[in-house]
């Protein structure tokens, strides 16, 4: 997520986005590229909702069609068929009880896992599975996995091998812990002050976006005020630390992403940047804007992406979802209502 508006946190965050990287004050610097920055990949709006609408994280369905979550207004899970043009977007669920709805992704085949909470309360965070292997007239079946009493906020979620369970971070704790599906189990399993803690004295994110790399077994994640893109090798069954926790490349006010399908590579939305950035997953990699800048709309306010899944159609393709620059309006001011891009990273590199 960027930044729930029910945290009601605004003056403590604008004061922290001050001092750290506010994109409209202080020494624009992001793009390791600036000097002779490359043509942004093409993009298109696949879908958009109304204004005032939040998207905050995305997963795609085996069949390719994209499973989104809202922040705001409500706390709805939609499903978008992205191969209709224009799309529609049809409400999946509403999870009742509810404000917000933050991560989401792919546990075992076609059956999803989400956090759902009131933000900013200790005590309403929740992790449920979406199980779409039945009847797909009927819609999902739907069940809360466990409670997460201890949070303070839920938000990035990786499923680990095998579907029995999820990491999920806690963006204020700077923790991820451990949430078993099947067992409803819930444990902290990784905690680093450097790499997944806010900021000192801040009430500022710390660690958002996570994803699960098969390839390697590396958990990858971001600390969005810190700024760092950063991993740690974890047991696959027990979603605890084998290895340290190692910071990648820095001067990325990353959000939630989306690895690269060969590996090496990961995609981050900046939403405070209205940017998609490209980042080399190793110490000290290259990042390069993909699309979208300071004072564009394109991708304004970007909060996650996710693959394609239909072969040989779109898989080349990333689709983006954005909160409209809720949290920072393009030019001061310029919001819109949240939505899906389809960003074609294939023909572009
Ligand atoms: C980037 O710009 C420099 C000079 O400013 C030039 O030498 C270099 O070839 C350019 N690189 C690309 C990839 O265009
Ligand atoms: C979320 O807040 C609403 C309104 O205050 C409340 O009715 C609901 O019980 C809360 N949900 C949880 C899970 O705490
Ligand atoms: C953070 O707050 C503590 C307690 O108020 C203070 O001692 C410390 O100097 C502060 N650190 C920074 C970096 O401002
Ligand atoms: C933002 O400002 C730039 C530069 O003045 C302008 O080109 C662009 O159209 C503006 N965008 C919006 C959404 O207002
Ligand atoms: C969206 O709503 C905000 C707040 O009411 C308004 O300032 C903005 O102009 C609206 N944007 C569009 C594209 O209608």
């Amino acid at each position: 997520m960027i930044i729930s508006k029910a945290l009601a946190l605004a003056p403590a965050l604008l004061a922290a986005a001050a001092t750290t990287a506010s994109p409209f004050r202080g020494p624009v610097n992001h793009h390791a590229h600036d000097a002779n920055a490359s043509a942004p990949a093409p993009a298109r709006t696949v879908y958009q909702f109304a204004n005032g609408t939040w998207v905050e994280n995305v997963a795609v369905r085996p069949n390719g069609n994209l499973l989104v979550t809202l922040l705001a207004p409500h706390p709805d899970l939609y499903e978008i068929d992205p191969s209709t043009d224009p799309a529609s977007a049809t409400l999946v669920r509403r999870f009742a009880g509810y404000a917000n709805l933050l991560g989401i992704a792919e546990a075992r085949p076609d059956i999803f896992a989400l956090v759902a909470a009131n933000s900013s309360v200790r005590g309403s965070h929740a992790v449920w599975t979406a199980d779409f292997n039945g009847d797909e007239a009927s819609g999902p079946e739907v069940a809360k996995a466990a409670d997460v009493p201890e949070a303070v906020l839920l938000n990035g979620l990786a499923a680990l091998p095998g579907g029995g369970a999820v990491l999920v971070s806690d963006t204020w704790q700077g923790n991820v812990r451990r949430v078993g599906l099947r067992d409803g189990k819930v444990d902290v399993v990784l905690e680093d002050v450097a790499t997944m803690a806010p900021p000192p004295n801040a009430s500022a994110l710390g660690i958002n976006g996570v994803r699960f790399s098969e390839a390697d077994g590396f958990l990858y994640y971001v600390n969005s005020y810190k700024q760092l893109v950063a991993r740690v090798e974890v047991d696959e069954a027990s979603g605890e630390a084998v290895g340290p926790f190692e910071v990648l490349v820095s001067g990325v006010f990353g959000d939630d992403f989306a690895l690269g399908r060969g590996g090496g590579v990961a995609y981050v939305a900046e939403g405070w940047r209205e940017d998609v950035v490209r980042v080399e997953l190793r110490a000290g990699g290259e990042k390069e804007v993909v699309v979208g800048g300071l004072h564009e709309t394109t991708v304004a306010g970007a909060t996650s992406a996710a693959w394609g899944r239909r072969k040989g159609v779109d898989e080349g393709v990333l689709y983006v979802t954005t909160c409209g620059a809720q949290e920072v309006p393009v030019n001061g001011t310029y919001t819109e209502g949240g939505k899906i891009v389809a960003v074609d990273v294939g023909s572009w590199r």
